[in-house]
């Protein structure tokens, strides 16, 4: 029992003859803090900056159709700032017969908007014909409009109808009954007034932009092909994608900078039924540092497309 003892305080002793040593203090200290290291790197596995980088560098097919396309191209930053990111999917296509039908109802309460116009305020104010566009009768219209045979064409910019009224005669003399829905503002751009085309009237600060496209449309009787759609070109396609209403052939020509063209050419490209053909004016414009030419180049780089050039025209094929 005495020798139990004795052992006990033995080791005791030497133990703490050990402990009083400073290498052995400092090797202690230092074993426990690289434990405390180790094991607190293993709980925090989830950082909170290793977690968001790992969100936007997720594999983009949990996108919506459209994004997958956009995104695939150009890498994490992009996906973070979501600027070629352009909504959802679209709803399934509506017949290209009930087209018309659709836009009436959706924007013009089932009625024509042709019907008793012009309207009294507009008496006396409109030209009986005033039209003036921009390689509005180019070559590449008839070329596409004999190549796609459209049911349904979606103008996106279309001022006094040029472009529109063009292709819908191009359309009637090949005997295609085709619909063409003409999206703008009609609000021309800042300034528009002050050079040729002060003749345009304007009542209230209200240009009378609209009512005399209207009246263009009917003085060649072709309000049965031709609808506006009096809205932002963002807002009016983004509703037409969420209606299923589809272009076989979609031009655009609204905004010429470079942004105002990009998201146009995105949102137009949702609405551009497969197998049909996008395409717009000014590719060589200089405005905006060619914004029009930068933007329909990324475009077809990111979603793998060629961009074919026809005077003054860039045109895309989606297959
Ligand atoms: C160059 S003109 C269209 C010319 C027409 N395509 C032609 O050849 O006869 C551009 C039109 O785009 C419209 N526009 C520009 N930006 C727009 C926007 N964000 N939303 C709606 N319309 C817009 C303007 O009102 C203008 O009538």
């Amino acid at each position: 029992m005495k020798d139990h003892q004795n052992r006990q305080i033995k080791v005791a002793n030497s133990s703490r003859k050990w402990f009083t040593k400073p290498a052995v203090y400092v090797s202690v200290l230092i074993l426990f803090y690289v434990l405390g290291y180790l094991s607190a790197s293993c709980f925090n596995s989830q950082h909170p900056t290793s977690a968001v980088t790992a969100a936007l560098t997720e594999s983009p097919n949990h996108l919506s159709n459209t994004t997958d396309i956009a995104a695939s191209g150009t890498g994490p930053s992009s996906a973070e700032h979501g600027h070629n990111l352009f909504g959802s999917r679209c709803a399934g296509p509506v017949s290209s017969k009930l087209v018309r039908q659709t836009i009436l109802d959706r924007l013009f309460n089932g009625t024509s908007p042709y019907e008793n116009f012009p309207p009294a305020q507009a008496f006396g104010l409109l030209k009986t014909k005033r039209i003036k566009g921009w390689g509005s009768n180019g070559a590449v219209f008839e070329k596409l409009i004999r190549k796609v045979k459209p049911r349904t064409i979606i103008e996106v910019g279309t001022f006094l109808g040029a472009s529109a009224t063009h292709m819908a005669g191009l359309t009637s003399r090949l005997g295609l009954k085709t619909q063409i829905l003409c999206i703008d503002d009609f609000r021309g751009w800042p300034g528009f007034l002050d050079g040729r085309f002060r003749d345009i009237a304007m009542l209230n600060g209200d240009v009378f932009l609209l009512y005399q496209f209207m009246q263009n449309v009917v003085y060649l009787n072709l309000t049965e092909s031709i609808l506006p759609v009096p809205f932002s070109t963002g807002a009016a396609l983004e509703k037409l994608c969420e209606w299923g209403v589809f272009g076989d052939l979609v031009e655009v020509d609204a905004g010429h900078d470079f942004h105002s063209a990009w998201s146009d050419i995105n949102r137009a490209y949702k609405v551009l039924r497969p197998g049909g053909v996008i395409f717009g004016h000014d590719y060589f414009t200089s405005a905006d540092n060619k914004g029009v030419r930068r933007a329909v180049n990324l475009f077809a780089r990111v979603n793998g497309l060629r961009v074919k050039v026809d005077g003054q025209h860039w045109v895309i094929d989606s297959d």
